[in-house]
């Protein structure tokens, strides 16, 4: 199998400064729903690999000013402060005027790339063997930029925002990152066949960033000829970065994720120039709440990417090592693995695989 994209760093810099005590401070939104027992867990295992992090734990419940959604000012004063945070994940409130949480934080911090690293895990069979694709969605734009309006009753419109700054920021983030993770080669995933303008911009950006990286090679494909590939066989893209406007982002990282077992198993960046936010990209299990069951996997693995995003490599592949071992023993799975431990049976088996 080719490198994991995991074992690398991610490419923008982490600018977060070691406290006197040689720790670095992180911010820890812990979430809703199972967000705070998953949490936990990260925190527990942490705390057994002596992994040199202060937690500073903040609570991001949206408040409306004028009219908008906002987080809680603390909140946004840690993550400018530490300029790396972990995320459980959050509850959308429906139809109380709020916007999506998620999306606030993107917006607010300017999370510009999101990205997706999915690797077959051994010891859980899927219908695929060696999947190791890694996706980088642009983050802030195309058809989630919000803008919609009825043009007469029964019409409405929803623009797709292209920019050709955009563009090039989450292209050339792509290229360094393939770069960083050893591979040489970068797929923009379009629909410029169809949308000319919107996609074609994109497409632009992506051709004039790769002039810069002439050592890794630059290919295009269409978004459901991506499709058809990767449920064909995912190996071919085993080799490459993929970068893509936000909506195919949105929909291809999920099918990703499907090919190696599921959003449980799934980590996420989400990289901006001034911070950085590493979250497990499944829901809040409002099912599972507060009974012991939630896999903590998919914000471990977040946990390592954001390591690696610190430069803590030792650490990243001690604690990466314990969770791969403890699936491939398969003796203390989750339920959604089909095993029946408890959350903290799956993270007290991690914690005696680390090594000292
Ligand atoms: N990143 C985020 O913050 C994020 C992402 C998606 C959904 N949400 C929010 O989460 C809430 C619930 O959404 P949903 O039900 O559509 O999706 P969900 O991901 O919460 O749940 C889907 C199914 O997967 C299971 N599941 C998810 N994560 C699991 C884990 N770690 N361990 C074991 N089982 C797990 C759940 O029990 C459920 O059966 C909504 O309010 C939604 O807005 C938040």
């Amino acid at each position: 199998m080719s490198p994991s994209a995991t074992t690398t760093p991610v490419t923008q810099t982490f600018k977060g400064q070691m406290n006197d005590n040689g720790h670095y401070t992180v911010t820890m939104v812990p979430g809703d729903g199972i967000g705070p027992e998953i949490s936990a867990s990260v925190k527990r295992i942490f705390a057994a690999a002596n992994v040199p992090i202060d937690w500073e734990e903040v609570d991001v419940t949206p408040t409306l000013k004028d009219g908008k959604t906002t987080i809680p000012e603390a909140t946004v004063e840690s993550v400018r402060r530490s300029t790396v945070a972990l995320k459980g994940p959050l509850a959308t409130p429906i139809g109380k005027g709020h916007v999506s949480l998620n999306l606030t934080l993107r917006r607010t911090f300017h999370l510009y790339a999101n990205v997706r690293p999915c690797r077959s895990i051994e010891g859980y069979k899927t219908a695929y063997d060696n999947v190791d694709t890694v996706l980088i969605r642009e983050n802030t734009e195309g058809e989630y930029s919000g803008i919609e309006h009825e043009v007469v009753d029964g019409v409405v419109q929803s623009i797709k925002l292209i920019t050709k700054d955009a563009s090039e920021r989450v292209a050339r983030y792509a290229f360094s990152y393939a770069e960083s993770i050893g591979r040489n080669k970068v797929t923009a995933v379009h629909k410029a066949n169809i949308m000319k303008m919107a996609d074609g911009l994109f497409l632009q950006a992506c051709r004039e960033v790769a002039k810069d990286f002439p050592h890794i090679q630059f290919e295009e494909i269409l978004m459901d000829t991506a499709c058809l590939h990767i449920v064909s066989d995912p190996t071919q893209f085993a080799d490459t970065v993929m970068v893509m406007p936000n909506l195919y982002g949105d929909i291809l990282s999920d099918l990703c994720a499907g090919l190696i077992g599921g959003l449980g198993l799934t980590p996420s960046g989400n990289i901006g120039e001034d911070a950085s936010i590493f979250e497990a990209v499944h829901g809040t299990a409002p099912d599972i709440a507060g009974q012991d069951k939630a896999n903590p996997t998919a914000l471990l693995l977040s946990a390592i990417m954001m390591l690696r995003h610190m430069h803590l490599e030792e650490h990243a592949r001690n604690i990466e090592q314990a969770v791969l071992k403890t699936i491939a023993e398969g003796k203390h799975l989750t339920a959604d693995l089909g095993g029946r431990a408890t959350n903290t049976e799956y993270t007290d088996a991690v914690i005696k695989n680390l090594t000292a």
